[in-house]
């Protein structure tokens, strides 16, 4: 596996695959790879000859109180595990090769719709911050396809928005989340659990399962189950940031004449904020 970190250097290599006959595939990631994102790569094995990963930490996505400065930056674990996961390019740019002219000389991709509510109200700018790497990282790329995993739920259907109404003929696939044997969901935020929070975490997703048990179950006042899951996210040592059925697809909030649902959650355990997320279908 080779690594640049020039965009000329980039499409050089691409172009050469491309030549070859080769289909594209890119994997976009922030780093301190785990399990999920070997399924990611795994995954775009199955429907590509040429695998190209990007690890960028993206500064446009974060919020001026969170987590860029201590996000964790892993490269040399990570490119073990690309190379071993059958990657053959990885993409690691500075920020001042991604954004030359500083992030507020910047165009930007505006998301509307999926990008408000949930993470978009809870994170300002995030969803605008993720269109407009992952759009940069795509015009760079030009891959046939591209996999995002559905833990972060709400950011492929924003990728899968802007690659819809920027008619870029790149193929969108969602890959399953990768849980712990305890069913926490993998993602690199985990790390800054303490030995205690990371025993409490998989309370998350237990609400979600709970509640969708209640849906499957047949009952429909939506309000009372959303508040009773929050406070069993609070028994566990959790401080709920949001906790929403919305319909799965277009992300509206959900009515009882949905059939196809997902349950999205956002909440805090000490400084890190958790997400997950559970699709129900009726
Ligand atoms: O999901 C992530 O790791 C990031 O949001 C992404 C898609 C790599 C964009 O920076």
């Amino acid at each position: 596996m080779n690594t640049v970190s020039s965009v000329q250097h980039l499409r050089d290599a691409v172009a050469q695959a491309r030549r070859a006959g080769q289909r594209i595939a890119l994997v976009p990631t922030m780093g301190n790879l785990h399990a999920g994102h070997v399924s990611l790569i795994e995954q775009a094995r199955r429907s590509a000859d040429f695998i190209v990963a990007s690890i960028f930490v993206n500064p446009l996505q974060f919020g001026a109180n969170e987590d860029l400065d201590s996000y964790p930056r892993t490269l040399a674990e990570d490119q073990d595990k690309l190379a071993a996961a059958g990657c053959n390019l990885l993409f690691t740019p500075t920020v001042s090769e991604m954004y030359p002219n500083g992030m507020h000389g910047q165009t930007r991709v505006l998301v509307p719709g999926v990008s408000e509510g949930l993470c978009g109200a809870s994170r300002p700018g995030h969803f605008e911050g993720v269109a407009t790497v992952v759009c940069k990282l795509f015009n760079m790329v030009q891959p046939d396809l591209a996999v995002f995993g559905e833990k972060d739920y709400q950011q492929l259907a924003v990728i899968r928005s802007m690659v819809r109404d920027l008619n870029l003929p790149i193929e969108i696939q969602g890959a399953p989340i990768v849980r712990a044997a305890d069913g926490l969901a993998l993602s690199s935020r985990n790390g800054y659990l303490d030995a205690a929070q990371r025993a409490a975490a998989p309370a998350l997703y237990r609400s979600l399962q709970q509640l969708a048990e209640r849906l499957r179950a047949g009952e429909t006042e939506h309000a009372a189950l959303i508040a009773e899951a929050q406070r069993a996210q609070q028994a566990a040592g959790f401080r709920p940031d949001y906790l929403e059925i919305r319909e799965a697809f277009s992300l509206r909030p959900a009515t009882p004449a949905d059939r196809s649902l997902v349950l999205l959650t956002a909440a805090h355990l000490g400084s890190t904020r958790l997400i997950d997320n559970l699709s129900v279908t009726l």
